[in-house]
């Protein structure tokens, strides 16, 4: 018998809060190449606010299913994190596939289903990025969160020459220049606009570089980390202070600001203080990116910048905007959903040996955060 894998219809099940959907027709068309003897069920509508209609799952070799309630999935992969309330199509031993809320979330989760990856546990290696999807993600967050930005500022971001006289370019700064980071750089660079950018990572200049941007350098060991797997460590609350204070003109002096920094697993370190901000010209725009993830999940206000509100607009000072948007990436939904559906082929390929489910590869075992109904130890 060939598994059965499940997928929903996200953007009913949140009110079209997460407009991405798990899978994509092309991903599908590529997952029946490697792994022919799986079905995949998908909700009818599931990807329309994606751009991909019933129609073309059909064509892909998927089933279309009108009521997804009486359905049974051996593997169901999904974007959102599923409620607590919600009951799950799996099956008794079926396994559910999701970026989850963290440890706390899991014992619920295991109520839910037998087995759950949580997709924010894969290591961050080489063989794991086809898998990655907070990467894939990020990337087209960083994009999208600069032309959100854009679009509460006042002003043009390129030098524009018109005859009633020119414009001169936005003053950008990124702060945190991990993948979400690094992709606001050149999308805002792509704009037209001046931009700067700080890591507390020093190795990150000479990428900072290469996308035509100007590291902000400090020649201060207190305000430099040096974390482990690509990923930073935490600065003490004294150098946090310190950063604090050496970032504040640079924050002034900037139309735009897009702030990405965050240590995984830790609350995101505030770089700019409610002061700051409101120096901050009039129409000026501060996009805190880090203000969803991990301090949405406890409840912590704020993000780098202790202003801003998840997923609320704020006005600070002198009509300064604080954008807390925390689902960027739901808005470029069609191309977000394609990366995903492709770390989903990837990871289906380790996931599934001789027709059944299997932990056994390191990068599976990493994510196997409830196996059999328990919480992994
Ligand atoms: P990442 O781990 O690749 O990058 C984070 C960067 O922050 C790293 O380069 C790290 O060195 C830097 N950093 C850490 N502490 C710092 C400090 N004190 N000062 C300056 N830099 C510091 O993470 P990624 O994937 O780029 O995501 C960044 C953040 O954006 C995360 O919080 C993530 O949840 C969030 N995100 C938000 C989205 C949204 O829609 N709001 C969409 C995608 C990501």
């Amino acid at each position: 018998m060939s598994l059965k894998i499940g997928i929903l219809h996200e953007a009913a099940l949140t009110e079209g809060k997460e407009q991405r959907v798990a899978m994509t027709p092309d991903a599908l068309a590529r997952l029946e190449k490697k792994l022919p003897a799986l079905t995949v069920y998908v909700q009818a509508g599931a990807g329309v606010a994606a751009g991909f209609t019933d129609a073309a799952y059909e064509v892909a070799g998927a089933t279309v299913v009108p009521d997804f309630a009486k359905e049974k999935m051996d593997i169901l992969l999904r974007v959102s994190t599923p409620s607590a309330k919600e009951k799950l199509p799996l099956k008794d031993d079926g396994l559910l596939v999701c970026l989850t809320a963290g440890q706390d979330s899991w014992g619920t989760l295991a109520k839910q289903a037998h087995h759950v990856l949580a997709l924010e546990k894969l290591p961050r290696t080489s063989r794991a990025q086809a898998l990655d999807v907070l990467s894939s993600q990020a990337n087209l967050g960083g994009y999208a969160a600069v032309l959100g930005g854009v679009s509460y500022l006042p002003r043009l971001m390129p030098v524009l020459m018109t005859a009633a006289g020119s414009s001169k370019p936005a003053n950008v700064l990124v702060l945190g220049v991990g993948v979400a980071g690094l992709q606001a750089i050149a999308t805002a660079k792509r704009l037209g606009a001046q931009v700067k950018a700080f890591d507390v990572r020093p190795e990150v200049s000479e990428q900072i570089k290469s996308l035509g941007a100007k590291p902000v350098i400090f020649d201060d060991p207190n305000v430099a980390t040096e974390g482990k797997g690509g990923y930073a460590g935490s600065l003490d609350e004294a150098g946090q202070a310190h950063l604090q204070s050496l970032l504040a003109p640079f924050v002034a002096e900037s139309d735009l600001v897009i702030s990405t920094a965050q240590v995984p697993g830790k609350p995101a370190p505030v770089l700019m203080d409610e002061q700051t901000v409101a120096s901050m010209k009039a129409g000026s725009v501060v996009v805190d990116m880090a203000c969803g993830g991990y301090n949405k999940q406890h409840g912590i206000k704020g993000g780098n910048c202790p202003a801003s509100r998840a997923d609320e607009v704020v006005s600070v000072g002198h009509g300064v905007t604080v954008v807390g948007e925390t689902n960027w990436v739901s808005r470029v939904a069609g191309d977000a959903s394609r990366f995903w559906a492709q770390n989903m082929v990837n990871l289906l390929s380790l996931l599934v040996v001789d027709n059944a489910l299997s932990f056994e590869d390191e990068l599976i075992a990493a994510m196997a955060v409830v196996k059999a109904g328990k919480v992994a130890a």
